[in-house]
């Protein structure tokens, strides 16, 4: 690879700017001074230095937003076996993992990336980021479980927080609800509404803070824009 080209790719300075200090004698290749333009080095055994610092690429930094089918498991590897996430995406070289986890068979909204920070960011409780679902549960929801939901329910891992919770549709036998939580704790849509008497049915995230699914088909995913990313952060920053 050139050395300009390394350089750019590292995030020191544009390819022209980096022919530059090149020719100006700030960059050294093992230990000594290259100022020949079009000079190649190989990134992965060459020590470049600029101004006596050593110069690296970082990993690309990558964020996915995945419409995840039921059926496929959150993590990178399964000792069962099992479809992963990482399965349905293609094209991405970097290592990528799951940002949180929604379960085997809930569908819908899930972040993965390579970014560490930015994945405890998403995932912490701290942080509160809010998480909507669609579910669909057994039997006729009436009010009082309604209040119970959004108060608050207690679970074998104690109180969960307030949430906003509200009926999208009733049909013979079964409710469709709408969930709103910052919690993040296992399988804690279906404990909540299993510990006010409906068992879940089936689950849906639809909305991760601000990203909803808008645009992504299901079993497909989209790169998430440098201004989303940084949008998320404030969000976790601001606790809201
Ligand atoms: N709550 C659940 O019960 N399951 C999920 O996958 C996500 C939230």
């Amino acid at each position: 690879m050139r050395l300009s080209k390394f350089l750019a790719e590292a995030g020191v300075a544009s390819r022209r700017q980096a022919e530059k200090l090149i020719a100006s004698g700030r960059v050294k290749v093992n230990g000594s001074k290259v100022l020949k333009q079009g000079y190649k080095i190989d990134p992965g055994s060459d020590k470049v230095e600029l101004d006596g610092k050593i110069v690296f690429i970082q990993d690309k930094k990558v964020y996915l937003l995945l419409n995840k089918p039921p059926g496929y498991i959150s993590s990178v590897v399964d000792s069962w076996g099992r479809p992963t996430v990482i399965d349905l995406v293609e094209d991405i070289k970097e290592r990528i993992y799951p940002v949180g986890r929604l379960d085997f068979d809930t569908e819908g909204l899930l972040l993965l990336s390579n970014d560490g920070d930015f994945a405890n960011l998403m995932t912490h409780p701290r942080y509160k980021i809010k998480k909507k679902y669609e579910a669909w549960v057994e039997g006729d929801v009436k009010t009082a479980a309604l209040k119970l939901l959004a108060e608050g329910v207690v679970l074998d891992d104690g109180l969960t927080a307030p949430a906003r919770v509200h009926v999208l549709k009733r049909q013979e036998g079964k409710t469709l609800l709408e969930l709103e939580i910052h919690e993040g704790r296992k399988r804690q849509v279906k404990r909540m509404c299993s510990a006010v008497g409906h068992e879940l049915i089936s689950l849906k995230r639809t909305a991760f803070s601000f990203l909803t699914l808008e645009g992504v088909p299901l079993g497909k995913y989209r790169h998430l824009s440098l201004e989303e990313v940084e949008r998320l952060k404030r969000i976790a920053g601001g606790g809201t």
